[in-house]
């Protein structure tokens, strides 16, 4: 079955996504990182970018937020561009943990392996990773030009969430270390944490996620910037990744109702992607038990399924002028 969207319907149903969620409270700004608890609770922003490298933006979309664990897809991709995804599955692992963002419990359980790029253990084995090893400066470089290239434009610092993070990270130095102890961290511990901290406290804007999601839905072509950002044949490997555990523990209730590969930061951005289709964000800082933004998450699920949008649908969507 085929069906059109044209782009005056996806504006209009993301203008109505934004009036329905507007106002509500539900969730609570992240409190583990003081920085985090004063964030404006109620800013509000939702981006979408077409393959046609247009985007559609209501609300608060360029209010520079904290990345968070949106960034631990960035970084996937680069460490997936260095060593290729044989090696990624075989260094930190492809699996869900079932388990929050930040468990020590699974990095326990699965002493082999961190399971995946995208929970704590996995994203700072990546850092770890990031070529060329053992110098701090260099890894930083390449993390931020693999950012700036995914968002088409460069993001900043945020530097009183960094040192927001950096003084209040302990769970993270723990996981480090243990990394250590089982041998699943390729550099520094203390270097591989800092640079993921430092990748977590970036401001970015719903719409550099939007353009993030919409380089990965493309293949690794950004459709803003007209650049091939990573090798086409990676796109599978880290749309799997993000449907399997982008929400953490909840990530199989999100993908049952929602029907979009998407990943979550405790900063109130998420980004999903409709591989082939667009690339969409949506940003509010209240956020669940779980790590993922309540409103972000509602007016998500509520612009894929008023579009009739799904991957697992198996509908081909012609998106139409
Ligand atoms: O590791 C942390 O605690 C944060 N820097 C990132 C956590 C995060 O965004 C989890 N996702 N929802």
């Amino acid at each position: 079955m085929s069906i059109n969207i044209s782009i005056s319907q996806i504006k209009e149903v993301t203008h109505q996504a934004y009036e329905e969620f507007k106002t509500n409270t539900v969730g609570k700004n992240a409190d583990y990182i003081p920085f985090l608890a004063n964030v404006d609770k109620n800013l509000f922003g939702i981006s979408i970018c077409l393959l046609n490298g247009q985007t559609i933006t209501v609300g608060d979309t360029d209010y520079s937020f904290g990345i968070e664990s949106v960034s631990k897809v960035h970084t996937a991709i680069l460490v997936l561009q260095q060593y290729g995804a044989e090696e990624i599955l075989e260094m930190i692992g492809a699996d869900a943990t079932g388990l929050p963002f930040n468990s020590i419990f699974a990095l326990l359980l699965e002493t082999d392996h961190p399971s995946t790029p995208l929970v704590n253990a996995g994203a700072i084995a990546a850092c770890s990773m990031v070529l060329p090893k053992g110098k701090a400066d260099e890894k930083w470089n390449a993390i931020l030009n693999n950012i700036t290239a995914l968002c088409g434009s460069a993001p900043h610092l945020l530097d009183e969430l960094y040192k927001s993070e950096s003084e209040t990270n302990f769970n993270n130095r723990s996981i480090a270390w243990l990394l250590k102890n089982f041998n699943r961290i390729y550099d520094d511990p203390p270097m591989a944490l800092d640079l993921y901290t430092r990748q977590c406290s970036l401001g970015v804007t719903s719409t550099q996620l939007a353009i993030t999601a919409a380089t990965i839905a493309n293949g690794g072509f950004n459709p803003v910037t007209k650049k091939q950002v990573f090798n086409s044949e990676l796109a599978a490997p880290i749309t799997s990744l993000i449907a399997t555990v982008g929400f953490y523990e909840r990530t199989g209730d999100w993908m049952y109702k929602s029907g979009i590969p998407a990943k979550t930061g405790v900063g109130g951005g998420i980004m999903g992607l409709m591989p082939g289709i667009m690339g969409i964000s949506a940003f509010a800082p209240p956020i669940d038990k779980s790590g993922n933004s309540v409103k972000a998450q509602l007016a998500i699920k509520y612009i894929m399924n008023k579009l009739g949008l799904n991957v697992f649908s198996g509908k081909q969507i012609n998106i139409v002028e």
